[in-house]
């Protein structure tokens, strides 16, 4: 008997595929970078499922690797390649087991994709913040168990911030439950925050507690040239300041990023011209309505402060130029340039791809010290830091040179080198909201507290003393 047969008597043949060509999509990551082969993809549709799956799976030493909705970008979600896995897809676990208006919270199942949760949140008149550009298809489940980030963090927090709560199946088939919504509970260890980034390979998340929130109603969207990373960083500072802390967004996109954006996506329009070397797109909000309606010269309160605060960063030489979004149409079209990034970067060239953090302070040291480091190895690569700037998180990568680079892939390693020279100079992660995966889990023995590490290896031990759960992932 093979192991896949096992699984027959919980699931229904439709919830379990095993032809190559249907398991295809679930072995490759979406960047093409990670591939593997598994016995067989699992869709449970209940808790009870999946308990009785990791209760098989102990029983007879089945490697298991959770997956959600597949997005991730450090091949957390992909087995290794020796085809004993049995992949465990949460994406059929997907109601809504309960929403609360008044305790502002919701309890959903793990295989919830994120933009479903904002539509339902967006019902009760309220918010879901955690929002990415993979929104469409990533699941909660997934997103706690990166301790996703995104282009809401600078006010809301990341997903572990907005999670109060969950539910956990344990290698065994015990059924943890950490799920109440509760705002306060300091009875012992917050075991909670263990699964939250542990990246399946402690137990599986099956449902979560959500944090809600007010509802915005207005916004005031701006893209700004900046005259350098500095006056980014000071800019962020005050509108945080002058806006009362409604900074949804700030995020950093440099020239060469948007050339490659525009070149992939013509369609998309360019709005300022020319283009600046480095811009942010900003975006404040209010969730009162009274911001969002016309004062007595006509003005939207909310784009208001949003003119202003541009009017005095022009005057002092922080901005170089700028546009505000007018209506919800000009703001998705300034949205839809940063969300092209990741993309366009994909279809532009197999790109160096990192996701750093360092402390907002330093985040041009670290730029101009990463570019002096880059360009020391190679002086026609493309440099696109782009991101989160408002968490000082950036996606510094790198882009083969503007009609090719014979010697682009000998180059990949030492560039790579470059940037991370650069990054341990000023003291910043390796990994800010991606996670470890199986692409930096060699790095991270090289960079974390050897302590922290031993105590990751024993609660690993703790949990997973076969290691069968997600194997060669996060932890050696
Ligand atoms: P998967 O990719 O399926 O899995 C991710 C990891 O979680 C794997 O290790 C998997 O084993 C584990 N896992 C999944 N579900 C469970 C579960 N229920 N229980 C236990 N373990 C589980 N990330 C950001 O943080 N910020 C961004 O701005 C961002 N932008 C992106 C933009 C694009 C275009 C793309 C493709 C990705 C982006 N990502 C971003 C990365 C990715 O979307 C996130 O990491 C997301 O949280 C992954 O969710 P998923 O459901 O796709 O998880
Ligand atoms: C982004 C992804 C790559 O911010 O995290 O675009
Ligand atoms: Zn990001």
């Amino acid at each position: 008997m093979n192991d896949l047969q096992h699984f027959f008597s919980v699931l229904g043949d439709n919830d379990i595929l095993h032809q190559q060509n249907d398991m295809a999509p679930h072995l490759m990551d979406w960047r093409g970078q990670f591939d593997g082969s598994a016995q067989g993809v699992l869709f449970p549709r209940s808790t009870k499922q999946v308990a009785q799956i990791m209760a098989i799976a102990d029983e007879h030493d089945i490697t298991i690797v959770p997956q959600g909705g597949n997005t991730g970008l450090v091949g957390g979600g992909i087995p290794d390649k020796s085809g004993q896995s049995i992949v465990l897809s949460l994406t059929r676990m997907n109601k809504v087991r309960e929403l609360s208006v008044q305790n502002r919270s919701m309890i959903v199942e793990s295989g919830c994709i994120l933009q479903e949760l904002h539509k339902i949140a967006e019902e009760h008149n309220l918010y879901f913040p955690l929002n990415l550009a993979a929104k469409g298809s990533c699941t909660i489940g997934g997103n706690l168990s990166t301790n996703a980030g995104g282009v809401n963090v600078v006010r809301y927090g990341n997903a572990r911030d907005l999670c109060l709560g969950i539910e956990v199946v344990l290698l065994g088939g015990r059924v943890m439950n950490l799920l109440s919504p509760l705002r306060k509970d300091n009875t012992g260890y917050d075991l909670k925050h263990l699964f939250i980034g542990s990246e399946g390979t402690l137990g599986i998340i099956t449902a979560a507690s959500c944090k809600l929130f007010s509802l915005p109603k207005v916004r005031a969207t701006a893209l700004a040239g900046i005259r350098d990373i500095d006056s980014g960083v000071e800019l962020l500072g005050r509108l945080q300041t002058k806006s009362g802390e409604q900074v949804e967004a700030f995020e950093l996109m440099p020239a060469s990023l948007l050339k490659i954006i525009f070149k992939q996506f013509p369609d998309i329009p360019c709005p300022l011209s020319p283009l600046p070397e480095f811009m942010v797109l900003m975006e404040i909000a209010s969730s009162d309505e009274k911001d969002g309606q016309p004062d007595k010269n006509g003005k939207i309160p909310l784009h208001s402060v949003m003119e202003n605060f541009l009017a005095e960063a022009f005057e002092d030489g922080l901005v170089n130029d700028a546009t505000l979004a007018q209506n919800e149409t000009q703001r998705q079209k300034l949205w839809d340039i940063r969300e092209h990034g990741p993309e366009s970067t994909k279809r532009e060239s197999t790109p160096i791809n990192t996701d750093i953090s360092v402390c907002r302070s330093d985040l041009s040291a670290f730029y101009n010290g990463a570019t002096e480091e880059v360009r020391k190895v190679c002086t026609r690569t493309r440099i696109c830091g782009y991101g989160h700037m408002g968490d000082g998180n950036l996606h510094f990568n790198l882009i083969e040179a503007d009609g090719g680079d014979p010697g682009w892939e000998q180059k990949r390693e030492a560039l790579k080198d470059a940037i991370y020279i650069a990054l341990d100079k000023i003291g910043g992660s390796i990994s800010a909201e991606h996670g470890i995966g199986q692409m930096k889990v060699d790095q991270l023995q090289q960079v974390k507290d050897p302590i922290a590490l031993e105590m990751m290896a024993q609660l690993k031990e703790l949990f997973d003393p076969k290691g069968l759960l997600n194997p060669g992932k996060v932890v050696k």
